[in-house]
């Protein structure tokens, strides 16, 4: 009989190897996935593993990462699910569906408001996790490229960042992200969560202020996805100077183009780089879906961030106080409503100010 549970400590690493043989080793890859998210396929995190165990071998993994969202100041309780695999001999038997259903339970218990996961496929679909967020995805020219002359600014570019804590003081500002702490930042700088095929390292540049302290103003991080092409995974900080990194990337590290993706609440970086002439293109986070799985308490933290942003009259108390046409009993629709910033229902003022409630980018460092 297949048996649903937490690894032991002790069978992390049996663990690691099934999802090592599912996700590299079967491609031909090299088994990176312990190096690759290793504050997830950890013993510390083995009770929010959860694995089926035919004859005391393990068969199929779901991993957890318990993380919090931090929305405009307002806290969110969310997860991270990813690792999610079925040996080849046990496909097709239910046992992936069996497992997420529990560990939606659990998460649910342990009031878990979202969890996010790193996949779009049927599994998740047929059990109502729905595509979220928005972004526009911008790939900038090096031809025609307009924010380079902006040097009389004072910014100066550093490509070798040895202390990464001027990375976190720029992080931990930003509106919309997720609660990383000072030395969680080069844990997952260093592990590259992020790219499939796994490369060894990440590219970082870093513009500061020539001022009297060289203050820390903005980051890129990402990688050559192909030659001369630079992805950025993950930015932050003072938006014309993520701008003019992009520039300085373009100009002087030979790059011809550079893609970013903007989440559609930074509205900030997006109006910047629509003036360089060419428009995002807008799409759901890529390759992520999103479960709500304890509503309460989602709608509990998340009542925080409505009230601050409603306005006059009297802000939505409870989620049948939703508009008419959201179906609060669907929890697809009612998910989408709260979170997806594309194809939206227009519902008026002023609930078209308020939703979506922006989520922190689910395909930066916090990969999983
Ligand atoms: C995805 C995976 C975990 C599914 O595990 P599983 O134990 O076979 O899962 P189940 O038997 O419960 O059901 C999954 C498959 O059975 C079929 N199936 C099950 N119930 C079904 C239903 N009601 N209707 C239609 N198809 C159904 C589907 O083909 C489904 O795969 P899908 O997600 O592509 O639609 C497994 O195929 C795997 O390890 N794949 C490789 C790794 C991977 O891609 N992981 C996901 C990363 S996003």
């Amino acid at each position: 009989m297949i048996e649903f549970r937490s690894p032991r400590p002790e069978e992390i690493g049996e663990v690691v190897d099934l999802i090592n043989y599912v996700f590299r080793v079967s491609s031909g890859m090299e088994p990176t996935m312990g190096r690759q998210f290793p504050t997830l396929l950890c013993p510390d995190n083995a009770s929010n593993i959860y694995v089926a165990v035919d004859d005391g071998k393990i068969i199929a993994n779901i991993a957890i990462k318990k993380n919090t969202g931090i929305v405009y100041g307002h806290k969110i309780s969310m997860a991270s699910m990813g690792a999610v695999c079925t040996h080849p001999d046990y496909r097709g038997k239910g046992i992936g569906t069996q497992l997420l259903n529990k560990v939606f339970d659990r998460l649910n218990e342990e009031k878990v408001g979202i969890v996010t996961i790193s996949g779009t496929r049927g599994l998740y679909r047929r059990n109502k996790c729905v595509e979220a967020g928005g972004i526009n995805t911008y790939v900038l020219n090096r031809e025609k490229y307009s924010y380079r002359d902006l040097d009389g600014t004072g910014y100066k570019i550093s490509q070798h960042i040895d202390d990464t804590g001027v990375l976190f003081d720029i992080y931990q500002r930003e509106p919309v992200r997720y609660q990383r702490t000072r030395s969680e930042f080069p844990v997952l700088l260093k592990a590259v969560p992020m790219v499939h095929p796994p490369v060894d390292a990440l590219t970082t540049v870093l513009a500061y202020s020539e001022g009297k302290d060289g203050a820390g103003l903005a980051y890129l991080i990402g990688f050559e996805d192909k030659p001369g092409v630079f992805k950025v995974v993950e930015y932050a900080g003072e938006r014309l100077a993520a701008a003019w990194l992009a520039g300085k990337l373009l100009d002087d590290a030979g790059m011809n183009e550079i893609i970013f993706e903007v989440p559609t609440y930074d509205t900030v970086f997006s109006s910047i780089l629509d003036s360089t002439g060419k428009k995002g293109e807008l799409s759901y986070y890529p390759s992520t879906t999103v479960r709500v799985v304890n509503i309460e308490s989602l709608w509990s933290e998340i009542q925080n961030i409505i009230d601050e942003m409603w306005g006059d009259g009297k802000p939505p108390f409870a989620i049948e106080d939703l508009p008419e046409n959201v179906c609060h009993d669907d929890l697809e629709t009612l998910t989408r409503f709260l979170f997806a910033d594309v194809d939206r229902l227009s519902c008026g003022k002023p609930w078209d100010r308020v939703f979506p409630i922006p989520l922190p980018w689910p395909n930066g460092l916090n990969y999983i």
